[in-house]
């Protein structure tokens, strides 16, 4: 798309939330560059394009991970949502999100919210109510559901998948599928029991979705790993969801026979979008303000989202905004796009809260300043694939880029001025080849930037921005204005004239990623206001009148030693290991049957992305066996091949599947799976021990 166009796109008004993180663990750089960074440099380009943009956020308090986190603390539910609602609120602040209000789930706003579309949709006969059957640990007394039981991964065979998830691959689960479940309170084996829950239809809005992401996609471009899960999804035929818990904690539902359940969180949580709106506007003293933005037809709505969260933004909150737009009355917006990152790791680990692996974010900002950190993340955003922080790119990003490029090139610029031109804008003779050169990168480059960022490629975008001022640093050397200083003084006014207009277009442009850095940069120029409130397509041209008056020089960078870097974990403790494994005796190792066996044939599991189906030879024996590698192995490659089986294993029917076995494969710090095989040829129907 040529620049130009690009820059007067028309989408006047903007709403744009990223994920509301539970409430019961610091933030780590994961959140951040998962959706949190690229939600706020959107917010923040969106703002300078002159777009009305609302940014909203705040803490998810309700559901299990809530509850399972007073549980270990021995603490209530209220007492963890307090502390971390307050802490990650300060977080976020110090990192510069500019949210225009971060709220949170416990409000009484959100519980009526919530509490209105479930009554409107079961008013209109919408939801369902259905006997299941469910766990029930017989020692607490209670049903279990989602994280309150953990068990096997029936696809992949993790054995510490959650009820409501598995890790591993991915996979959503219900704890009726996992196998050999135990309940995440007393340890027991738990029972089954009957009881009634809420369902949502989804299945009846199946084929709604599919054109919905369709023509969204169509319009604004979605991501692949986004638009990958929802074909995934929509392969495996959406079903009805239970939207009530049996817990104590959460929004509780003004039902007959349903005083002791509860909202189902992820029902709660996207409706916490709204309520944060709602609270918005009456602090604007403008109660109905939140309308302009949920049911304007003319509002472009953007969810970020990391991509644990896509199944509930691309199918679950838009199936209920249809439900509800259904009937009639207010027609809310769905999101035109939902772009979900991927993972960012530590040392090859995804950061995670409940394994305690990962930098928070306060302690990271208690030693180095806000902005190198942003930069850092920034250009290393986990767009497409996981992607991993390192202290030594961190430093290398703060050093080599930020202090050796902008910062360098603003500060040699004003030093110049203030020794050779009284600290004004020296006015501009007629160009020369460098001086076009560069101004013709300065007009192009935020129509270049804008392009990308529009399409959600932050990472790109920055860098067009960073070669502008490379380009800079490279002008300004070229042109050697201390050389000019003496032999040719309009050409060194010039040259400085041009770095000036220059460093201004800077300040605008890398406003979205480095803030607080950019606002110096302005107040050094001298400039009223604030770059934030600037304008983007203003940064194409000089603006600074000769005689401007130009503020005080001071370092935007400072150096990140090698000491320093050494000290915080160059060299990082080892990744704490997964969860240590009991001890267990060899007689206990023993009983594991393991035999070499060699695959005859393989084909892909019906209606699955993850499974594949092997006839596997075991000496004499013939077993069929279903494994959780169709995203590591094509089945052709695997035909011939020895591998590990455990060969006593119980019976597993797994997608309409029996499995008789499991073979071993190591998984890689990235989630690879990589099958165990012996080294040598050696027949089949070996002991392994
Ligand atoms: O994954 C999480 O941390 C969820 N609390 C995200 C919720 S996003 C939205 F639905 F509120
Ligand atoms: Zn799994």
């Amino acid at each position: 798309m040529e620049p130009d166009r690009e820059l007067m796109s028309d989408t006047r008004r903007i709403l744009i939330t990223a994920a509301l993180p539970y409430a019961n663990a610091p933030i780590h750089l994961g959140h951040l560059s998962g959706a949190y960074l690229p939600a706020d440099i959107y917010a923040r380009f969106q703002r300078l394009r002159g777009r009305d943009v609302l940014f909203i956020c705040g803490s998810d308090e309700h559901g299990v991970a809530i509850t399972l986190a007073a549980d270990k603390e021995k603490v209530t539910p209220q007492a963890i949502v307090d502390r971390y609602h307050a802490m990650n609120r300060e977080a976020f602040a110090a990192f510069g999100m500019s949210f225009d209000n971060y709220s949170r789930t416990s409000i009484p706003l959100h519980h009526a919210t919530a509490v209105e579309f479930l009554l409107e949709f079961n008013r209109r006969g919408i939801l369902k109510e259905k006997k299941e059957k469910q766990l029930y640990d017989e020692k607490a007394a209670m049903f279990l559901p989602d994280r309150y039981v953990e068990g096997t991964c029936p696809v992949c065979g993790n054995p510490d998948a959650r009820g409501d998830q598995c890790e591993r691959c991915g996979t959503f689960l219900d704890p009726m599928q996992l196998l050999n479940p135990r309940s995440k309170i007393t340890g027991d084996t738990p029972v089954v029991r009957e009881t009634t829950h809420l369902y949502f239809p989804l299945g009846a809005y199946q084929k709604r979705l599919e054109e919905y992401v369709t023509r969204s996609d169509e319009a604004d471009g979605w991501k692949e790993n986004v638009l990958q899960y929802c074909r995934g999804w929509f392969r495996e035929g959406l079903e009805d969801r239970a939207v009530t818990r049996d817990l104590t904690w959460g929004v509780k539902i003004p039902l007959p026979g349903y005083e002791t359940k509860v909202i189902y969180v992820w029902f709660d949580a996207v409706l916490g979008y709204i309520s944060a709106t709602k609270e918005w506007a009456l602090m604007k003293g403008r109660p109905d303000a939140w309308k302009e933005y949920w049911l304007g037809s003319d509002t472009k709505y953007v969810a970020f989202i990391g991509k644990d969260n896509v199944v509930f933004h691309t199918i679950v909150f838009p199936a209920m905004l249809m439900a509800w737009n259904d009937g009639g009355g207010d027609q809310y917006v769905l999101p035109a796009n939902v772009p979900a990152n991927e993972f960012l790791n530590f040392k090859g680990q995804k950061f995670s809260k409940s394994r305690g692996w990962g930098i928070d974010v306060q302690d990271f900002l208690a030693k180095y300043p806000v902005d190198p950190l942003r930069y850092t993340l920034a250009t290393g955003l986990p767009e497409y694939r996981d992607a991993d922080f390192t202290w030594r790119d961190f430093q290398a990003k703060n050093n080599n880029e930020l202090a050796d490029i902008l910062g360098n090139f603003v500060n040699r610029t004003l030093q110049f001025a203030s020794r050779t031109f009284g600290n004004a804008v020296p006015a501009a003779g007629p160009p020369g080849e460098l001086d076009t050169g560069i101004r013709a990168l300065m007009d192009r480059t935020p129509g270049a930037a804008a392009a990308l960022f529009e399409r959600y490629r932050f990472r790109d975008g920055l860098m067009e921005v960073m070669n502008l001022a490379r380009g800079a640093n490279k002008y300004f050397n070229d042109s050697e204005p201390w050389k000019t200083a003496k032999s040719d003084p309009a050409r060194c006014a010039t040259t400085i004239n041009v770095s000036i207009q220059l460093a201004r277009s800077l300040a605008i442009l890398m406003s979205p990623v480095i803030p607080g850095s950019c606002e110096k940069i302005w107040q050094m120029l001298g400039l009223p206001g604030e770059a934030a409130h600037a304008s983007w397509e203003s940064a194409r041209t000089g603006a600074l009148e000769a005689g401007h008056r130009l503020g005080t020089a001071g370092i935007l960078f400072t150096k990140i030693e090698e000491s320093m870097i050494e000290s915080d974990g160059a060299v990082p403790p080892a990744p704490p290991a997964e969860p240590a494994a009991e001890k267990i005796t060899i007689d206990e190792f023993r009983k594991a049957d393991l035999r070499v066996g060699k695959i005859l044939r393989c084909e892909p599991v019906a209606k699955s992305e993850k499974l594949l189906k092997l006839q596997v030879e075991i000496g004499t024996e013939e077993r069929q066996i279903i494994a959780g590698i169709a995203r590591h192995y094509r089945p052709e490659d695997l035909v011939g091949r020895l591998v590990v089986v455990v060969a006593n294993l119980r019976p597993a029917t797994i997608m309409k599947e029996e499995s008789h076995g499991m073979v071993l494969a190591a998984s890689a710090p990235d989630g690879t799976l990589v099958l165990v095989s012996p080294v040598s040829e050696i027949p089949s129907g070996a002991t392994v021990k």
